[in-house]
């Protein structure tokens, strides 16, 4: 038996249009592997404007539309709607948040989950701010409507973390988690430690699409933290704020400070770290000098990598991409099939 799952799609820039593709793409190959039809009944985006549709747009005509950079003429077309209303008023089962992040407020996307939240509809999401800044309201939320709350694209886009240790790791303990959470300061340290500086690094990241043209929110740290916070609360039921993790980036590494460390044997990574300690919970972001036996020292370019230290397994590596646009729309289909999943239980 299938079971439909109507979504609404709200942003539909790269993640959205990715989630899209692999719709258009595999669609049946997903309803036939999962037994979840994945049927998107409403979109909503700022520029675009809305479509909706009970009996589901499909993917295809709606990136086509995409990319007129408009959705007048699909069915129900109404560029005056907010997302808002449209998840209001369109009836569905679920969510796909897929707006900006915005990490001091969390808006739009924390008054989208909510909404949907509050309707009993789950979300999926791959935007930071909900989660980094409310994961704990938003779970309870979720718990009292009836609906899900995942996350799993906020952390390393599609490479499984948080579902990894919910249902993989279920009944071990985790101690410490180190990761490289962020691929644009990785992939200027790799092109540094190569020898180039840090502004024809940064430049070569720009050129290559990896680092925005304001790039402080990377390079300063911050999505790393973002990053880490969600972390500590979904993986070890602690929920800290920015001004409890201490957070320095990668603007003060210098081809010196990299050429000293390789000839002690070691190679700088920009570290996430959140551990257990007898008083709770700790955790922070910083440039580390990792000895190269260290799992994280090998992982370079835009790669992710997080390694666990666990009571049962000791030392467990994921590594994996933590972006791009069909990676981190995979991460919305795999929420969104687990999502199918428990309401068909
Ligand atoms: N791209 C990645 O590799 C990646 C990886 C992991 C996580 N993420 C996260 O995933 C989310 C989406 O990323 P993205 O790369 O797809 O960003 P994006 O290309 O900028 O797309 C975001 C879309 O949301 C729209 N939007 C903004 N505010 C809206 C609102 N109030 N109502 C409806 N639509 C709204 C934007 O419209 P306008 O263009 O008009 O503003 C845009 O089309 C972000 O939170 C990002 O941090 C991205």
């Amino acid at each position: 038996m299938v079971m439909e799952l109507r979504v609404t799609l709200i942003g539909c820039g790269t993640v959205g249009q990715g989630l899209l593709e692999i719709l258009r793409d595999r669609g049946n190959e997903v309803d036939r592997r999962t037994g979840v039809r994945i049927r998107i009944v409403g979109v909503a985006d700022m520029k675009m404007g809305s479509a909706e549709s009970p009996g589901g747009l499909e993917p295809a005509q709606l990136l086509a539309a995409a990319r007129t950079g408009s959705f007048a003429g699909l069915p129900g077309a109404e560029r005056r709607r907010d997302a808002l209303g449209l998840i209001r008023e369109v009836d569905a089962d679920a969510m796909a948040e897929a707006t900006f992040t915005n990490l001091e407020t969390g808006e739009p996307a924390l008054s989208h989950v909510r909404a949907a939240l509050t309707l009993g509809r789950s979300v999926v999401t791959t935007n930071k701010g909900p989660a980094a800044l409310a994961l704990g309201e938003l779970r309870a939320l979720a718990a009292r409507n009836r609906a899900a709350f995942l996350f799993e694209g906020t952390v390393m886009s599609g490479t499984p973390v948080i579902g990894l240790v919910e249902h993989s790791l279920a009944g071990d303990r985790i101690q410490e988690l180190r990761g490289i959470l962020n691929g644009t300061t990785n992939f200027i340290l790799t092109k540094m430690e190569a020898g180039g500086s840090y502004g024809e690094a940064l430049a070569e990241a720009q050129r290559l699409g990896y680092a925005e043209a304001n790039p402080a929110g990377d390079v300063e740290g911050h999505d790393a933290q973002g990053k880490v916070i969600i972390l500590a609360a979904a993986l070890m039921e602690t929920n800290l704020t920015a001004a409890q993790v201490p957070c320095e980036g990668i603007t003060r590494i210098t081809p010196d400070a990299i050429a000293r460390a390789r000839a002690e044997g070691k190679r700088y990574k920009l570290v996430g770290v959140v551990r257990r300690t007898g008083n709770g919970v700790e955790a922070s972001v910083g440039p580390q000098a990792l000895p190269l036996d260290d799992p994280l020292a090998g992982i370079s370019g835009v790669m992710n990598a997080i390694n666990f230290r666990t009571d049962l397994l000791g030392s467990l590596t994921v590594v994996g991409p933590g972006a791009g646009r069909v990676e981190t729309g995979f991460a919305l289909l795999a929420d969104l099939i687990e999502v199918g999943r428990r309401l068909a239980r």
